[in-house]
């Protein structure tokens, strides 16, 4: 198993933007997927800062959003396309057409998750996949229960979330809101991947998901099964594993 492990968070957040920024210097036509969050802000925006002092060439690159929020506007500052474009796509200077997302709002989500999962497998499949986690496992919106032979569709967010959402948003109850995700089938197609975990509030779901059964009750630990990929920890997060342990498996 591949891990890194940061000692502090410049380094964390040094870390994964260096393997975005390697992938796009070594491929400047990769399809690379982002994740949105607390974990990974910060990641995009040091990406953005190694660009300005080394120049490299982003203008083939296609970024997408792993996925989306639903009932909301997608200008508000908690939707992941609006995250994106403001951490990292407009700082890179990415042009709208190599800036894929899942819709917020649609009459047919259905059509929406098959018309994303082409586009992007029109662009040559993902050649990077950088993954935050969930407290409980979930990858995207892949929540526990999901199946591991799941593509893109409408989910659940988890209350906490949701509630937070609605009150930034003034969404009243009765109107739904949820998110929309590429499935776990999707996530393992990801010629690479890259999971991001920092923090103590990371250390026991990196412990199942890294040292448990591979089960659907923490979608993340399908990763132990991906060819080719890296866990990016903090010492937090890494807290309750064995890393020498675990870097022979
Ligand atoms: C959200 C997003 C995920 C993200 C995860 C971790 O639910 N849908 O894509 O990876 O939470 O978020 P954070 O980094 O804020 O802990």
């Amino acid at each position: 198993m591949k891990i890194s492990i940061a000692d502090s968070r410049e380094q964390f957040d040094d870390t994964a933007a260096r393997r975005i920024v390697d992938q796009i210097c070594h491929r400047p036509d990769s399809v690379i997927g982002l994740s949105t969050g607390r974990t990974t802000g910060n990641i995009h925006r040091r990406v953005c800062e190694i660009h300005s002092s080394l120049d490299f060439d982003v203008s083939r690159v296609t970024f997408f959003g792993l996925d989306e929020v639903t009932g909301v506007d997608r200008e508000y500052a908690g939707a992941c396309y609006k995250m994106l474009l403001t951490e990292i796509i407009e700082g890179l200077g990415v042009k709208m057409e190599n800036f894929l997302m899942l819709p917020t709002r649609s009459d047919d989500f259905d059509a929406a998750c098959r018309d994303f999962v082409s586009a992007i497998d029109n662009r040559g499949g993902i050649d990077l996949l950088i993954l935050g986690l969930g407290e409980n496992g979930h990858l995207g919106f892949n929540q526990p229960g999901s199946p591991f032979n799941g593509t893109a569709c409408t989910s659940l967010m988890d209350s906490r979330l949701e509630e937070r959402i609605r009150r930034e948003t003034a969404t009243p109850d009765d109107v739904p809101l949820g998110g929309v995700t590429l499935g776990i089938r999707d996530i393992m197609h990801a010629r690479r991947i890259i999971l991001v975990a920092n923090g103590d509030n990371k250390s026991d779901i990196v412990r199942e998901m890294l040292c448990g059964p591979v089960t659907t009750d923490v979608p993340a630990s399908i990763l132990q099964l991906h060819p080719d990929c890296e866990f990016i920890l903090d010492s937090k997060a890494a807290s309750r594993i064995d890393v020498k342990q675990l870097r022979n498996c």
